[in-house]
Order: structure tokens, then sequence, then C-alpha cells
């Protein structure tokens, strides 16, 4: 198990590049892989989640050609050319995996398991288990469905077309059942409660596939084929995303984080931050493969308290608890409602977030469906646990930052699954931060 360690109060300045985006990764394997011809993907995210997808697929008999950590090939073997696996398939700690698969292996003709970490083996399947039988898949898990192992079954029928209404606003889900739709007899037709993350819609359009979003309503119809393309990845704004807090909270902190994504269903964190007067500027703004990219300019600036609710919360999901550590940091209270979905990510990020910051001196207060924040708190350094969730881990590493004295994050290892070189990036920035084996 590894530490992190940082000093506080240290200026953040300078110029950085995040690593790739952690959806639009794992989707260009899971596509690519569908596609008939070769993918290039250049600016992979080489985290322990995205290589989950890469060992997939490669056990379902697809070539992955790595040409460096960030740059590959996918060699497709087309809609109907993946091959039954030897074993069960291992999502580890990546529920982007286990959900998207479990879409994609409905549609197959052989059986599949698909399992993870004990962490992955916990948290809810019955959402993506309930519309994948309303298709016609074959699909069982532990709990009755509700959690994984997932034994995903050949169907005794060609799935069905469906028109799902999302009781969730999930990115993963949609996708899910838009993955399965690759394989049903009719369109499909998801509608999403909320402006969900829209990257398998951008990138199934991009190798030729009729997928249509008219508002809250997307509609896929079934495709003889997908052709091969090009995926270059942005910098994932939600890796950008404690930088981007690092700098608004450390006083004297000015940064430049290029290439950038900012498909405006990840920007929320964002809009929120310069709704409390940070300091944000966005350059550059360009097209690269159906996805918005651009440099951002963040600066040190005191921030006010805000109340947040409603779509922007979808577009913001995992950076809900960056938000309320700037909240934290602001002048007035703030309140962040309509995020009841963050009990089930990686953590309980509700509860863990309230205790851990609570540790540095941050009064955030869990609710029912959020968080309500006292403004101003002084965040002095502590020993806290990343509660094996890479975004708790980054979190507390961004609020020692802002912290006086030490502050020692306990299972570091774990900002490997969606940021590697984490620690290093801060030092880049002129942070003190330090990882290390526990008992260094
Ligand atoms: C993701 C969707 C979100 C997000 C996760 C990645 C994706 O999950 O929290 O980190 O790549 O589709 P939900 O769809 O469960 O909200």
């Amino acid at each position: 198990m590894d530490t992190l360690r940082i000093q506080g109060g240290a200026v953040l300045a300078g110029g950085i590049r995040v690593p790739g985006d952690k959806s639009i990764s794992h989707r260009s394997i899971l596509l690519g892989a569908l596609g008939e011809g070769a993918t290039r993907v250049t600016g992979f995210l080489d985290g322990r989640d995205c290589l989950a997808t890469v060992g997939i697929m490669q056990s379902l008999g697809v070539g992955v050609e790595r040409h460096s950590a960030v740059d590959l090939t996918v060699h497709g073997v087309g809609l109907h050319g993946l091959r039954s696996p030897d074993g069960p398939l291992d999502c580890r700690n990546s529920g982007t995996t286990i959900r998207l698969l479990s879409g994609l292996m409905a549609g197959q003709r052989f059986a599949s398991k698909l399992t993870g970490s004990p962490q992955l083996c916990t948290r809810p399947m019955d959402r993506v288990v309930a519309p994948l039988r309303k298709m016609g898949a074959s699909i069982s898990g532990a709990d009755g469905g509700g959690t994984a192992p997932l034994l995903v079954r050949p169907a005794a029928r060609p799935l069905q077309g469906v028109r799902y209404a999302m009781p969730v606003a999930s990115a993963q889900v949609k996708s899910c059942v838009l993955l399965a739709g690759l394989y049903a007899d009719s369109a499909t037709t998801v509608i999403e409660p909320g402006p969900t993350r829209d990257h398998t819609e951008c990138m199934l359009r991009g190798m030729g596939v009729r997928v249509v979003t008219e508002g809250r309503r997307i509609t896929l119809e079934p495709p003889q084929r997908l052709k091969g393309t090009n995926v270059a990845i942005p910098g994932d704004p939600s890796s950008a995303a404690f930088l981007m807090v690092a700098a608004c909270i450390v006083p004297g902190s000015r940064m430049r984080i290029v290439d950038v994504g900012l498909n405006p269903t990840r920007t929320g964190l964002m809009d929120a931050l310069l709704q409390m007067g940070a300091d944000i500027r966005v350059e550059n703004r360009r097209e690269a493969a159906g996805e918005a990219v651009g440099d951002l300019l963040v600066g040190y600036a005191p921030l006010r308290g805000a109340e947040f609710g409603g779509d922007l919360i979808v577009r913001m999901i995992d950076e809900l608890p960056l938000l309320a550590l700037a909240c934290s940091q602001a002048e007035g209270p703030s309140r962040i409602r309509d995020a009841q979905e963050l009990k089930v990510k990686e953590s309980n990020r509700i509860l863990d977030t309230e205790r851990q910051l609570a540790r540095l001196g941050a009064v955030v207060q869990g609710t029912e469906d959020g968080f309500a924040i006292d403004g101003g708190s002084r965040l002095h350094g502590a020993c806290v646990d990343s509660c094996d969730d890479h975004r708790l881990a980054m979190l507390l590493a961004v609020a020692g930052l802002a912290a006086r004295g030490e502050t020692v994050v306990a299972g570091a290892q774990v900002t490997d699954d969606s940021f590697p070189g984490f620690a290093e990036t801060l030092k880049t920035l002129g942070g003190a931060a330090e990882r290390g084996p526990a008992d260094a």
C-alpha cells in the first residue's frame, strides 16, 4: 500500500497536460473492437481501469497493438467477430467496463461471466440487468441480478429493440443499452433524465452508425457494420478538475492545463466554479475526433458560496466532492442537491467525503442528496484514507495542498486507476507531493 505525503501551502504554477479521458479510452477499445479494420487511438489513458478493458477485449480475440503507453491500434474483428473467452472477464475496479461490457456481451452467441474486485462486486448492477432483460437478454447476477458477478448467456432469439426510460441519469446504463442495441432486431431508444456524457453516441456516429439525439431521447438503428476510425483522446476533464480546483483554492496559484476535453456534458464543474467567481479562461477551443477540446487557464481567486442542483449535477457527477471542497474555501455557505448517485460510486462519496475532509478541518456535511457546506474552513494537515477510491484520494491530496502542515493520504496507489503520475504532476506544478510505500 502506498501513501501520498503533501506539504500544504506551496504555490502551484506552470503548464501541464493531464492523462487521456477515461470514458473515451474505454469506448475506443470496446467500439474499436467491433469495427471493421483498424482503429487508431492516440492519447489513451494508461490507467488500471482502461487496461482492464484492454485485457478483456484481448481475451475475446481482439488484437490491441501498443505503439507506446498512450498510442495503440485496435484491430477490430467486426460486430460478430468476438470469440468465446477462456475464463471470467475481470473488470477489476471499473464500473464503466462491467456496465458497458454487459450490453456488449448480451448480443453475443457465447456465454460470459463478468466479474471484478470485491469493491466492484458491491456496486449496483440491477440498473443494467433490468433493461437488458427487457431486450430479451439472458443475464443473471448475485443477489437476484443486483450485483456482479454477472452471467450472460446467449439469448434464445435476437435481442429486441426497446424504448427505455432510465430511472437514473447514467451514461454507463445508456451506453450499455445502446451497445446491446447494436445487436437488436429493431431500433433502440434510451430516454435520459439528465444530460449524461455522450461519448458513446459521438464515437458510434464516427464509425458510421445512425444514432439520433432529440433532446433527452437517443435512438440507435442497428447497423450492418461499424467502420474502424481514428480516436484522438483529449485530456480527461475529470482529472484536470483536481488541478483546476487546486489552482482555485491555493493562494497565488496560476496554471495552464492544455488539451482538455470540453464536451458540454463534462464541463459542469467549470460552470459551477465560474458561478462562484473563479478565474478560469478557455483558449484554443477546437474539435478533435468529434469532441470539443481546449486549454484551461486557471488562477487563484476568492470564491463565493452558491447553490447547485439539477442538470448541472449530471454534467459534473465525478467532480462533486471537489466542488464541495471548493465551497468549503469560499465565502458564505453552499448547498449541493440532487447528487444521490454519489453514494454508489467507487466509495460512498457523500459519507466518505464528509468523514475524510472533516479530518482536515473542512465543514462539509453530507445530506440525503448531496452536501451542506460552511464556507471559510481553515484546513490543517492530517492523516486521511483513500477508502480505495481514486477520486477521493486525489480530492484529499488537493485539500492537503491548501492546508497548513502535512497531509498523509493512505491507500494512494488507487490514483493509478485514472491518473497515473498524479504525484509527479503535482510536483511539476511546484506542489510538495511524495508518493511511496506506506512504511517509508
Ligand atoms: C462514466 C459515467 C459515470 C461516471 C464514471 C464514468 C462513463 O457513471 O461516474 O466515472 O464512462 O460512462 P454513471 O453512468 O454511473 O453516472
